[in-house]
């Protein structure tokens, strides 16, 4: 059991009635709280909620169409999307409570003061790590308007200008990443055919692609569903179309690709988490047709090579700056 959600069950009474826990761990506290529902914006978990839960965990960028009394906040790694999701939450909840709670070093307690623009907040319980702080919404918001939150810049790319919208809580809102911005220089010579970006985040080098290869097929493919309405954005801001997926590691790609572009992630939340990236270099050669490449920037202190050589094939170091590397290998 994730301690946010033993930490609750210290508390239970107060979520006994229709509750809607957003952002929750893919736990057993469905299971504990009867009259629970979920909301996830990552595609992992929820699809390991809805296995267990049928209908009870939902996914997406806005609170469920479900009757909730009150709702309770699994803390997220951003401020921005915090902001959002505490207003998307309090909207509907004037004179109900609303729940945060999170672990200390996540910063939860930097976090609760954002309660203090619905009503007085109190800090109910410190466990595991953890608080749960409970606000009586006094002063509801209007609905928050998501794309009005987006942050919007362009990029001068070798083809022309690139607008960019990115959403709260995607990676580097707000700011093209120094690694992107190496693997967006080196985007030349892709084989024809369908490619896939990786992680797409904001969809910056998906939008990228499918503009220097308006006749491949472009997947872009993320695991959270901000990043993936981020995405579809991008791509409708420079009159662009491709297929944006919502899924959970390279086993939610399509087949048969020409190609796979990628920075992929290296954390997740306040944990260092290489696993999705692990199994895309694993997995990569199921994914690429025959002469199918995989190019991707990291971190050079990262220890990717090794691991490309041996699930897909010679490892080429194509570009090296700023501490960033861009790979490249393919499948024979
Ligand atoms: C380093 S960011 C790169 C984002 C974007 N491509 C860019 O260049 O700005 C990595 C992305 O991978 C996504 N991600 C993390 N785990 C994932 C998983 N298991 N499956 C798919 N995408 C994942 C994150 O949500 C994030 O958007």
């Amino acid at each position: 059991m994730d301690p946010r959600s033993e930490v609750l069950l210290r508390q239970a009474e107060l979520f006994t009635g229709p509750l809607l826990l957003a952002g929750l761990a893919a736990d057993d506290l469905l299971g504990l709280l009867p009259e629970a529902h979920g909301w996830s914006w990552h595609a992992g978990e929820h699809a390991t909620l809805e296995v267990r839960f049928p209908g009870r965990s939902h996914f997406g960028v806005s609170p469920p169409s479900v009757e909730f009394a009150c709702a309770v906040l699994f803390l997220p790694k951003s401020r921005e999307l915090t902001d959002y999701l505490l207003s998307a939450l309090a909207a509907p909840l004037a004179g109900r409570n609303l729940f945060l709670v999170g672990e200390k070093r996540a910063g939860i307690e930097r976090a609760a003061k954002q309660l203090a623009a619905f009503g007085n907040a109190r800090k109910l319980d410190s466990a595991r790590h953890c608080q749960l702080w409970q606000v009586r919404v006094e002063h509801a918001p209007a609905t928050p308007n998501l794309e009005n939150l987006a942050q919007r810049y362009s990029l001068p790319l070798s083809d022309g200008r690139l607008a960019v919208v990115s959403l709260p809580g995607v990676f580097s809102h707000g700011r093209l990443d120094i690694g992107s911005a190496l693997l967006l220089q080196h985007l030349d010579k892709l084989p024809a055919g369908h490619l896939l970006d990786f992680g797409c985040g904001a969809g910056v080098l998906g939008a990228a692609l499918k503009r220097r290869y308006p006749e491949s097929r472009v997947t872009l493919l993320d695991v959270d569903a901000f990043a993936v309405a981020s995405s579809r954005l991008t791509l409708a801001a420079n009159g662009l179309h491709a297929d944006v997926i919502s899924g959970d590691g390279i086993d939610a790609a399509p087949t048969g690709l020409s190609a796979i572009l990628s920075n992929p992630p290296f954390h997740q939340g306040v944990h260092t988490h290489y696993q999705a990236t692990e199994n895309l270099l694993r997995q990569a050669a199921q994914h690429l047709e025959h002469q199918g490449q995989l190019r991707l920037v990291a971190n050079s202190f990262l220890k990717y090579p090794a691991v490309i050589e041996r699930h897909l094939g010679p490892c080429h170091t194509v570009a090296e700056a700023n501490g960033f590397r861009i790979y490249q290998a393919s499948k024979h």
